[in-house]
């Protein structure tokens, strides 16, 4: 495929173009005829959306971000020590803002050659790309637009004796059901080789009114990013969703020890979806589910890692234990430890 863009040290590649708004239209027809209707949260991350989430990262009941950044900036030279990374590949990277932590770390310790940013948001991809260039001088960046639970084979293969940090930050695996968590954690550690490793930022279980307040803030940022996926489908769709006319809801499930978020209907509503062919009826009241985030316990977290085939290596956590950051190998393959039965001829 032909890069998007391609300079001297640098490129980006789109995977997103040839099937442009069918994941949309096939995800909203699934989600909103359902039962329960739902919708998968990468749609929230058009340019707006983008914007909206990193205005959350500085809201003061965010606290994930901070605390994320805090062990990165306590801990980057250690994780440089340990993995020796030469090259650091980001699935989700957003404006990577914390990964230059991690970034400046393998630089200084002399081992960084290359980065590649995976994002499903081509301008955040293609600004991060050209950002990091001037930034850091020698370095690579192969940035991918794609979808990461679609598009995963197009990261290049691990390059021997050139070891490799697989990131995944921001608590953004919380936003995997239960059981997709551990194949995406399967397909993470099928990105790595020998010697490489995986670096997992998880939120932790804490206080639910610490965490509701996080995803509901008092100055309505959150609740316009989640309202922001109806602008979505009515832009991409030709829907005629009124967004004022949804409440933003978000509570903390202490069975699942997850962050729920919907959008409430205000009232009854029938809402065409033209691109679709499609009207779907809200009863007033009725929700649409749009995100969960989960919450872990480190045993939580390593029972997901070993059902995924990986091991864990260190988990850092920040000095008030808000968040965790997880190093993680592959777990080597079983030898033959039990010496297989030989039949006597
Ligand atoms: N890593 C950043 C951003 C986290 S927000 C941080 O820690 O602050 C989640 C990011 O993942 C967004 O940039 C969003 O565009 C991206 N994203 C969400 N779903 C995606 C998907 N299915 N494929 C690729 N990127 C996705
Ligand atoms: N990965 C982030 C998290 O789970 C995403 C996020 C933060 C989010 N705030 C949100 C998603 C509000 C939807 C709505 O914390």
């Amino acid at each position: 495929m032909e890069p998007i863009l391609s300079l001297d040290r640098m490129t980006v590649r789109s995977y997103l173009e040839e099937e442009a708004g069918s994941s949309l239209a096939d995800d909203v027809l699934d989600g909103l005829t359902r039962p329960f209707k739902e919708l998968p949260p990468k749609h929230f991350y058009d340019a707006h959306g983008a914007e909206l989430f990193d205005r959350i990262c500085d809201l003061p009941e965010y606290y994930p971000t901070r605390a994320e950044r805090e062990i990165l900036q306590l801990r980057s030279a250690d994780i440089a020590q340990l993995t020796g990374a030469v090259e650091l590949v980001e699935l989700g990277s957003g404006t990577a803002a914390k990964t230059r932590v991690l970034l400046s770390a393998l630089a200084d310790a002399g081992t960084l050659a290359r980065y590649v940013p995976f994002d499903v948001t081509e301008t955040m991809v293609r600004e991060v790309a050209r950002t990091l260039l001037d930034e850091y001088e020698g370095l690579e960046v192969h940035g991918i637009v794609g979808d990461f639970e679609r598009h995963l084979q197009h990261v290049p293969d691990p390059v021997p004796g050139e070891p490799r940090i697989v990131a995944f930050l921001g608590g953004t695996i919380g936003n995997f059901t239960p059981g997709s968590r551990r194949g995406f954690l399967r397909a993470m550690a099928d990105l790595l080789g020998d010697g490489d490793h995986l670096l997992l930022g998880t939120d932790l279980v804490k206080d639910p009114a610490v965490l509701e307040a996080a995803y509901d803030d008092s100055a309505g940022v959150t609740a316009a990013f989640n309202r922001n996926v109806l602008t979505v489908l009515n832009r991409e769709l030709d829907a005629d969703f009124d967004p004022e006319a949804f409440d933003h809801v978000a509570f903390f499930d202490r069975e699942h020890e997850w962050i729920e978020m919907r959008l409430r209907a205000q009232r009854r509503m029938v809402v065409p979806i033209r691109g679709l062919g499609l009207e779907v009826t809200f009863e007033a009241r009725e929700e649409i589910r749009t995100e969960i985030s989960a919450k872990f316990t480190p045993q939580r977290l390593e029972a997901d890692l070993a059902a995924a085939g990986l091991e864990l290596v260190e988990l850092l956590t920040d000095p008030q234990e808000r968040f965790a950051l997880t190093l993680a190998r592959r777990t080597p393959a079983a030898e033959d430890e039990v010496p297989r039965r030989r039949f006597a001829s």
